[in-house]
C-alpha cells in the first residue's frame, strides 16, 4: 500500500516511515526537505499520485499562536483538497490528548481547527490523540522555568515514548478509517512534578523542581486530568527510565 507521511522527516514521521517499509508498505516521506511543502502545495499532486492513505505528523515551526493556527489550517487545506483530488481514501493525523479542554492554548487551539478540517472533509479519517512525548519532556522543563526554577503543577502526566506513538499511529494507518478518535499513553500516570523532580535527578539536571498548582503548561493552567486520557486509551509500553537507558536525550 502506498502511505504518504507528511512530516515523514521529523521525529515521529521518520519512525513511522521505517517501521511501515519494513511491514512492506511503500512509505514515502513527505516534508519541504524532499520537495512537498503543504502550505505552498509544492509537489503535493505528485507525491500523493497513486497514494491509498495519508499521515500527518507535520508540525509548526513556530508555536505562536498566530503562526500555528496559520500553519494547521494552510497546511492541512491544501492537503485535504489534493487528497481529495488524488481519489486518497483515508487521512491519518496525530493531535494531542485533552486540546479540546484547553482552547485558551494557541498551540492546542490551533489543532483543534485541524480537526475540524479533517472531520468536515468528507474523506475517511481517523484521529490519534497522544500525550506528551517522552522526547519533548526537556521541552517542557526548559519551557517552565523561572529564574532556574522548573515550576510544575501537581496534576496527572502519563507521557509516551516516541516509538509506542508511531507503532499506533501506524496501526491505525494501516487499520479501517474510525471516522473518530482514539487516545494513546504511556504506561505510567504520575504525578507531573514528581515525574520531572525524578527526570531532572536522572539528567544529571541541577535545576530545582518547585510544586506550583497554578504553574502554567504553555501559558495554560492545569486540572487534576487535563494533559491525560479517558478509560479506553491505548497504552504503550516503554517505560521511561528504560527509554532514558537507551537514549542520550535530555543528558
Ligand atoms: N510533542 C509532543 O509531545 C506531541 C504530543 C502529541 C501530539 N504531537 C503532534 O505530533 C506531530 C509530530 O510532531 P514531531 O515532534 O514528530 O514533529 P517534528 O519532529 O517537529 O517534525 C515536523 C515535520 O513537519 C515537517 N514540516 C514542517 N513544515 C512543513 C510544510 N510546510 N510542509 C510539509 N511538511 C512540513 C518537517 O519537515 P522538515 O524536516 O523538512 O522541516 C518535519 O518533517 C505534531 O503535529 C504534534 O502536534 C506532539
Amino acid at each position: 500500500m502506498k502511505i504518504v507521511v507528511v512530516g515523514g522527516t521529523g521525529l515521529i514521521g521518520s519512525k513511522l516511515v521505517t517501521k511501515l517499509g519494513e511491514h512492506g508498505h511503500e512509505a514515502v516521506a513527505a516534508a519541504p526537505s524532499t520537495g512537498v511543502n503543504t502550505l505552498t502545495g509544492e509537489g503535493l499532486a505528485e507525491v500523493l499520485a497513486g497514494a491509498q492513505v495519508v499521515i500527518d505528523v507535520s508540525n509548526s515551526p513556530s508555536f505562536e499562536r498566530a503562526a500555528v493556527l496559520k500553519f494547521f489550517e494552510t497546511s492541512t487545506g491544501n492537503l485535504l483538497a489534493a487528497e481529495a483530488a488524488a481519489g486518497v481514501g483515508h487521512h491519518v493525523a496525530l493531535s494531542i490528548v485533552g486540546s479540546e479542554r484547553m482552547p485558551d492554548n494557541g498551540y492546542f487551539a490551533a489543532k483543534i481547527a485541524q480537526e475540524k478540517l479533517i472531520e468536515k472533509s468528507g474523506i475517511p479519517f481517523s484521529l490519534v490523540h497522544s500525550t506528551q512525548f517522552f522526547e519533548f519532556a526537556r521541552g517542557i522543563a526548559d519551557e517552565a522555568t523561572v529564574d532556574d526554577k522548573v515550576h510544575i503543577a501537581p496534576v496527572l502526566f502519563q507521557p509516551i515514548a516516541g516509538d509506542d506513538v508511531a507503532q499506533a499511529v501506524g496501526r491505525a494507518a494501516v487499520g479501517t478509517p474510525l471516522n473518530a478518535m482514539v487516545e494513546i499513553a504511556g504506561p505510567t500516570q504520575y504525578m507531573m512534578d514528581e515525574f520531572f523532580r525524578q527526570a531532572l535527578a536522572a539528567w544529571g539536571d541541577p535545576r530545582e523542581v518547585v510544586t506550583d498548582p497554578h504553574a502554567r503548561y504553555f501559558g495554560s493552567e492545569l486540572s487534576e486530568r487535563s494533559l491525560v486520557p479517558g478509560d479506553g486509551a491505548t497504552l504503550g509500553t516503554i517505560r521511561y527510565h528504560e527509554w532514558l537507558g537507551r537514549n542520550a536525550i535530555g543528558k
